[in-house]
């Protein structure tokens, strides 16, 4: 924002430069005043405030004669006051290749507003009929003119609604090219996330793409933008009408949709509930090293943690962890089968018998896991025993409680 003044001023003071001589510079003489009381400080930058408003109004006008007066300074990318006129625009390629190029500038993070403060608590009310999708009243407007600060949270008559997820028929939203999110909105475990804008124009859903906005979920089941300046005019932000029940989800519930049309409230999975348990085993025999057990034979796989194609099961959650797993050995010297949590070795069902004998060796283990972390059984050396029925080379675990790490 603050790099973006100052190419204001720069423009302006090159443009300045080939009018007339007069200095622009001012003076803060409210930065040196430590030692007056509060109240005649305050004074000071009030006025110091209606000075600068002041100055501002007549950079303005200076900028919007200069525009108009010399050729060179109306071409400079900033001084788009003027709206673009989208029906003689319609049909221009160029115009479409300039706008493609603000799709890389999103994400550049700073921001003055967000210095610890909730968006979620802190936004602005958009309560404007005419941003729903269903209407369909010739009211041109665009969002260009607006002055956009800030977080904002989408309303239709008093009732939480939410931007569309799809392309949206031209002409609605009070518009001619609608704004649609892309990409989705976010879940509250993603914060803060720069999604794409996109404005259809004839027959192009993204004909227009708008600069990418920020949004966040926020506990409530609703949303805040923070909506910029969309760079031509006539594109305005939408709100769909069919989201409208999302705003009457419960507290447990959340909005979805399958197809971005029809929105339904859902129970949410309560995760903290989470149930993953396991057990499998090998059908067969094992000789030397295998790296990688893959247990085919599945008999439990609540949660679907273990891929039975790979052997590897993969902590959906983060929590604490138990294991087992074993093996049936029968001489030929000793046989290792080890548990391999994210890459390191961590226990051993280790067995020695001699001559005919049968032994059969089962280890279990115990840990906390990271969300994501894999855990699976390397066959080290040694022989295993097991047919279809026996269940000797077994592999298991569960998930014991979830917790946050
Ligand atoms: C936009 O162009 C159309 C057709 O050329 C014209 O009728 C309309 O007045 C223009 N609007 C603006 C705001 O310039
Ligand atoms: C749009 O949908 C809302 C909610 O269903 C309804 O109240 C309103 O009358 C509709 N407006 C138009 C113009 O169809
Ligand atoms: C079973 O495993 C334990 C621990 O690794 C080991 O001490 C024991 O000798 C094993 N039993 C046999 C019969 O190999
Ligand atoms: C598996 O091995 C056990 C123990 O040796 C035996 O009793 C059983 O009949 C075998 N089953 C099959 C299907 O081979």
């Amino acid at each position: 924002m603050l790099a973006l003044c100052i190419q204001v001023l720069a423009v302006l003071v090159i443009c300045a430069a080939g009018t007339e001589k007069r200095d622009h510079s001012y003076t803060f003489s409210a930065w040196n005043m430590g030692d007056k009381p509060l109240q005649e400080q305050l004074a000071i930058v009030y006025k110091e405030m209606e000075n600068l408003k002041h100055e501002q109004v007549v950079m303005k006008q200076k900028q919007e004669v200069m525009s108009q007066a010399l050729p060179y300074c109306s071409q400079q990318p900033l001084n788009t006051d003027v709206d673009m006129n989208l029906t003689s625009l319609s049909g221009s390629d160029h115009l479409f290749n300039t706008l493609s190029q603000f799709e890389d500038d999103e994400g550049s993070g700073e921001d003055e507003n967000d210095a610890g403060v909730d968006p979620c608590n802190h936004y602005t009310a958009l309560d404007q009929v005419w941003r729903a999708t269903n209407y369909t009243t010739k009211k041109v407007v665009c969002d260009r003119s607006m002055q956009w600060k800030g977080w904002y949270r989408l309303f239709y008559r008093g009732q939480t609604i939410q931007m569309p997820e799809r392309c949206v028929r031209k002409e609605r939203c009070g518009t001619h090219a609608p704004l649609w999110l892309v990409g989705g909105h976010p879940r509250i475990r993603d914060g803060v996330v720069t999604r794409k804008v996109c404005g259809n124009w004839k027959n192009n859903c993204c004909l227009f793409k708008s600069p990418p906005i920020q949004v966040k979920a926020c506990m409530g089941n609703y949303y805040v933008y923070k909506f910029v300046k969309p760079v031509v005019c006539q594109t305005a932000y939408c709100a769909d009408i069919n989201t409208l029940v999302c705003g009457k989800c419960r507290k447990r519930e959340s909005c979805i949709t399958r197809d971005k049309i029809t929105w339904m409230c859902q129970k949410n999975r309560n995760r903290v509930k989470a149930k993953i348990h396991f057990f499998a085993s090998f059908p067969g025999q094992i000789s030397g090293k295998v790296n990688r057990i893959v247990y085919r034979k599945v008999f439990v796989n609540q949660g679907r943690a273990l891929n039975s194609r790979t052997g590897v099961f993969k902590a959906p959650v983060s929590g604490v962890y138990q294991f087992f797993f074993s093996t049936q050995t029968g001489g030929g010297g000793p046989t290792d089968l080890w548990l391999i949590v994210n890459g390191y070795w961590v226990a051993v069902s280790h067995s020695n018998v001699q001559g005919p004998n049968s032994v059969g060796n089962l280890s279990t283990y115990m840990t906390t896991l990271r969300k994501g972390a894999t855990v699976y059984v390397t066959h080290n050396r040694g022989r295993s025993w097991a047919n279809t029925s026996s269940n000797t080379i077994i592999f298991g675990g569960s998930l014991l409680m979830v917790r946050k790490i």
